[in-house]
């Protein structure tokens, strides 16, 4: 039987995931990862450090299963990262991470550049700090002599498909995140690189997900167990194999993840954008599909912000049981989950959290409640935007840890007025990469085929009772961040000044 091997680099862990055809998990290993902030607002990594725990992942896992046999790698990894080799191939210095928050001026410098509509258009998103592109234009501008030497531009996935193969090559979905594609027509945007002036020869060449881009070489397989000519597929960012490995491959199924963050992912069978900017449009890692994304900072991180630091450390079964004795709207109490800022609908890193209508009657419940509720009515938001973008889900594929919960999966399934589905695969987007690369090795016909025949429907949550309360709610919560806006910002600039 073939065994196919998923990696993913995220921004934590380096991890190996081997399942067989019918979706089964043989072995899953992962090696952490350090970041570093060398300034406020910045974090990198070193991606020689991700390759070091990458290929101990992979020796591991395939000793717990059985290496000679993995006929198929896929890949996926934290996006929009930058990492630059010189002519040697020899990494110049630390990538630059989704989570970076530097390039504010170099954001605004290409929106100038480019138009802002039109670079809406064309890319399908606006300039945000956590896009590539703005990443390249800082190096250009503040470490010119790195920037000399320059002669590749990588994605962090990307970086380890090179450690793997020799080759330079990325996945379309992964690319669409950097802010220099044409994602409409799939390939490089020969407009945005002539505006910013980056040579086109520094970008690899773009594949869809099931694409070969390679096979593993001598020394790879040395280091790492694998057989030496093993294929490799290009994969998706972590978003889209993700999504693969919910089985969100068609329009009608909308994915949702309940992790730190939060994210509301909707496949289209055609490219389409929101003029505002406020979803990504990419390429999906299903061939010929994009997709909507709406990306929220805090989510199920939101709640275990609040176990740790306000609620005592108790377990979430203890606050999950507590929560599902309060009836919908906690009383009176809402939250406001914008504790890291927010990227969607509100593209803003001086967004703040907060609790709005405390009374004295509040108890931990009521308070564990609103957190849960808050992250719904954000999760609506998102929702909303894809509803007025067409997206009329028939069901939501729900994963992360906070989908563990049935009662906030209850609310989720009230607030969004959707069912909630859970599934079976539970390993993510390295999941959806092996099913990418077993699609490519063609064990299966379609990634809809292989998300058919590997990932099971577990449970599914309707809406009920709270559907008209909430609504209410949602409104109330949604004149929230408007009103205080203005306030997040000025308490952000003075929390800066110390
Ligand atoms: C996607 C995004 C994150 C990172 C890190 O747009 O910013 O998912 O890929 O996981």
């Amino acid at each position: 039987m073939s065994l196919y091997l998923g990696l993913d680099i995220s921004t934590t862990a380096a991890k190996a995931l081997v399942i067989d055809s019918g979706g089964r998990v043989i072995s899953s290993v992962s090696n952490a990862v350090e970041s570093s902030q060398p300034h406020p607002l910045w974090s990198e990594q070193d991606p020689r450090a991700w390759w070091s725990s990458m290929s101990r992942s992979i020796g591991a896992a395939l000793s717990a299963s059985d290496g000679g046999r993995v006929s198929a790698i896929g890949l996926t990894g934290q996006m929009h990262g930058l990492v630059i080799l010189d002519s040697a191939s020899q990494v110049i210095r630390p990538a630059i991470l989704w989570n970076d928050q530097r390039t504010g001026e170099q954001c605004e410098r290409i929106r100038q550049t480019i138009g802002r509509d039109r670079l809406i258009q064309l890319t399908g998103n606006e300039a945000l700090t956590g896009f590539t592109a703005p990443k390249l234009l800082w190096v250009r501008e503040n470490e010119p002599e790195a920037y000399a030497r320059i002669r590749q531009v990588l994605l962090p996935k990307d970086y380890i498909r090179f450690c793997l193969t020799g080759e330079y090559a990325t996945d379309l979905a992964g690319a669409s995140g950097t802010l220099l594609m044409d994602v409409a027509n799939r390939r490089w945007a020969q407009e945005m690189l002539e505006a910013l002036e980056i040579p086109p020869a520094w970008l690899p060449p773009t594949h869809e997900g099931t694409d070969q881009t390679g096979v593993v070489g001598p020394q790879a397989a040395r280091e790492t167990g694998l057989r030496e000519g093993t294929p490799v597929f290009a994969g998706g960012g972590d978003q889209s194999a993700q999504a693969v490995g919910v089985g969100a491959v068609t329009p009608d199924v909308v994915a949702l993840t309940l992790g730190t963050s939060g994210v509301v992912f909707a496949p289209c069978a055609k490219y389409t954008y929101d003029a505002n900017g406020r979803l990504h449009a990419f390429c999906h890692a299903v061939p010929g599909q994009w997709h909507l994304m709406g990306v929220m900072l805090s989510a199920a991180g939101a709640l275990q912000w609040y176990r740790d630091n306000v609620a005592g450390g108790v377990d979430f079964g203890v606050l999950d049981k507590e929560a599902s004795t309060v009836a919908p709207g906690a009383g009176g109490l809402v939250f406001l989950p914008y504790l890291s800022g927010e990227r969607t609908p509100y593209p803003d890193p001086t967004a703040r959290g907060a609790f709005v209508g405390l009374t004295t009657r509040h108890t931990r419940a009521h308070l564990t409640r609103a957190v849960m509720e808050g992250v719904a009515f954000g999760l609506r938001d998102n929702m909303e935007l894809m509803r007025q973008a067409g997206i009329t889900p028939r069901a939501v594929r729900a994963s992360g840890g906070g989908v563990r919960s049935p009662v906030w999966r209850q609310i989720l399934a009230d607030v969004l007025e959707a069912d909630i589905v859970t599934v079976s695969s539970a390993e993510g987007a390295a999941f959806g990469a092996a099913l990418l690369a077993a699609v490519g090795v063609g064990d299966f016909g379609s990634v809809a085929e292989a998300c058919a025949r590997t990932v099971r429907e577990t449970g599914r949550t309707e809406p009920g009772e709270g559907v008209e309360r909430y609504r209410e709610y949602h409104a109330r919560y949604r004149a929230l961040y408007p009103a205080l806006a203005a306030e997040f910002a000025a308490l952000s600039r003075l929390s800066d000044a110390g």
